[in-house]
């Protein structure tokens, strides 16, 4: 199945292996990233960009694929909609059925709230499930809160939001705590300490994970919470505008289901979008890593109800998407293949690059040692560089792959891959959006009683996010908005609801002359064939 350029090159992977594995490429300098990420980082790349031309970031460039959603018109014309016809009133509704949203509905619910979550797909249909290497926290002798803020805020080019990083490190080794009382099955040594290692950019060990399948196992459990709590999720059934009340404030949604597209109107004391990411706007026309449901629609609810962006410009490519075989092209080969010992080699068999510089940098490396510099390896339908797996048991002994990533031995296995014998081919691939809507530490927006967690928050990390970071926010600023949303509905008397921010958006998009066909959210992406 391999073509001849193929085998030729993975002799050289297999005669170098024992020298690559003791070498220890040196890490780039400050500047020699800079040069390279202004040349080979897709974000750098001005023409895959557009100006928005209304709402609350006009004047701001985002990726052309999202301006078009961001400025597109709306799923419903508000005359047709009988706002006093309430299917669904609640203290907090969730909109987002992954690990913020369920974590949020859980806290929703502990402060006695009645909270519901609204999704287009399944509970646990998201990102979290897709999530592979670990989960972040400094709980550690040698480590502290300072020391993991002083690595994502390098890490993010000194661009999060202060009170944002530093909630998430200094609540990290908590959130840990949550999960394993809840039920998660953390990766633990024969006297039931965690086993930590390293990611890309992290100064200690302090990943912390369920062998490669650590978001599976925590949506697993945050599931089941939520489902044992009985707190109400309606499933296939997507939010398709924001409500608001006379006084401008988030007051419910426009919900659709999926199915009979039936309207149905949710009226809510606070909402929290958790909508995830957007992978599945396929950016630049990369392959992605991200579950079915990744299209953006958060960012969409939330500004053409005048909810800012932060950082919208910004995503991540991770290094590391299979580039072969062509079936799981674009699908996560974790960070923690390379944690563990493997590292990044060229056509050559030569290890260009230190495997753990962060995710922007390592992104990069690979995409110039593909392009300018001739290095890759060509597939019969792309091009990619290897990661030579097989490094993991020289390092770590036999039976590591197996014990430590068995879903990365599955997935290859499939296909007649035996990743402890033979390295596999990789190149960049979507995988996180760094940017999404703009909150303060309380997780609530520029509109009062709009919060927002997980993957549709911008400023968190910056403009690059490291490994283990995204589990990590995705419980820390799930529980955060739930909690605060919860405790701020008990204040809310609501206003009349009303769709009027729906028509000012029309008008300001016809004032700007937008002609658009384009209607958004998007909710699904389209695959069909075209003629
Ligand atoms: O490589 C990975 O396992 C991905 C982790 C993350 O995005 O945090």
């Amino acid at each position: 199945m391999y073509t001849n350029e193929m085998l030729e090159s993975m002799k050289k992977v297999e005669a170098a292996r024992s020298a690559n594995a003791v070498l220890e490429p040196r890490r780039m300098t400050a500047e020699e990233k800079e040069t390279l990420l202004a040349t080979y980082h897709p974000d750098y790349k001005q023409g895959e960009f557009a100006v928005l031309q209304i709402g609350a970031n006009k004047g701001e460039k985002v990726p052309t694929e999202l301006a078009e959603l961001l400025q597109a018109n709306s799923r419903i014309n508000p005359a047709e909609i009988d706002l006093s016809k309430v299917d669904y009133d609640v203290d907090v509704l969730i909109i987002g059925g992954g690990g913020a949203g369920a974590s949020a509905a859980i806290e929703a619910d502990n402060n006695g709230a009645k909270a519901m979550i609204v999704t287009k797909l399944r509970i646990g249909d998201a990102n979290t499930m897709m999530a592979e290497g670990g989960i972040q926290a400094a709980d550690k002798e040698n480590d502290s809160p300072a020391i993991h803020y002083l690595d994502a805020f390098g890490g993010g080019h000194f661009a999060a939001k202060p009170e944002l990083l530093y909630k998430l490190v200094t609540e990290a080794p908590e959130a840990i705590q949550w999960l394993n009382n809840l039920g998660v099955e953390f990766d633990k040594d024969e006297n039931g300490v965690m086993i930590t290692t390293h990611g890309g950019g992290t100064s200690r060990k302090r990943m912390h994970a369920a062998k490669d399948y650590s978001g599976a196992e925590i949506m697993r459990t945050l599931r089941d919470e939520v489902l044992n709590r009985q707190i109400p999720v309606v499933d296939f059934t997507a939010a398709i505008e924001l409500i608001l009340d006379e006084n401008g404030k988030a007051a419910g949604a426009v919900l659709m289901n999926m199915e009979t597209h039936e309207i149905l109107i949710a009226r809510a004391k606070t909402v929290i979008i958790a909508t995830g990411g957007a992978g599945r706007l396929h950016y630049q026309g990369f392959p992605t890593s991200n579950h079915y449901g990744a299209t953006a629609d958060g960012l969409v609810l939330g500004y053409r109800a005048g909810a800012k962006l932060l950082y919208a410009d910004t995503l991540q490519y991770h290094p590391t998407g299979a580039a072969y075989p062509e079936q799981i092209f674009g699908a996560l080969v974790t960070e923690k293949v390379r944690s563990l010992g493997a590292k990044l080699i060229n056509v050559n068999g030569e290890a260009f690059m230190h495997p753990l510089e962060t995710r922007d940098v390592s992104a990069a490396s690979i995409i110039r040692e593909c392009s300018d510099r001739g290095n890759g390896v060509h597939t019969p339908d792309g091009i990619g560089v290897w990661l030579d797996t097989p490094m993991i048991e020289l390092k770590n002994g036999e039976g590591t792959i197996e014990k430590r990533i068995p879903a990365m031995m599955r997935m290859f296995g499939k296909y007649g891959i035996d990743i402890r014998k033979e390295p596999i081919l990789v190149y960049p691939t979507l995988h996180y959006q760094n940017g999404g809507l703009d909150i303060t530490a309380d997780g609530m927006t520029n509109i009062e009683n709009l919060y927002v967690a997980g993957e549709a928050v911008g400023g968190i990390h910056g403009r690059n996010r490291l490994m283990g970071n995204s589990l990590l926010d995705i419980i820390v600023f799930g529980r955060n908005a739930g909690k605060n949303a919860s405790s701020k509905s008990k204040d809310v008397t609501l206003g009349a609801l009303t769709l009027e921010h729906v028509n000012k958006f029309a008008k300001e998009q016809a004032e700007a002359g937008i002609k658009t066909d384009v209607v958004s959210p998007k909710l699904l992406p389209n695959y069909a064939r075209r003629k």
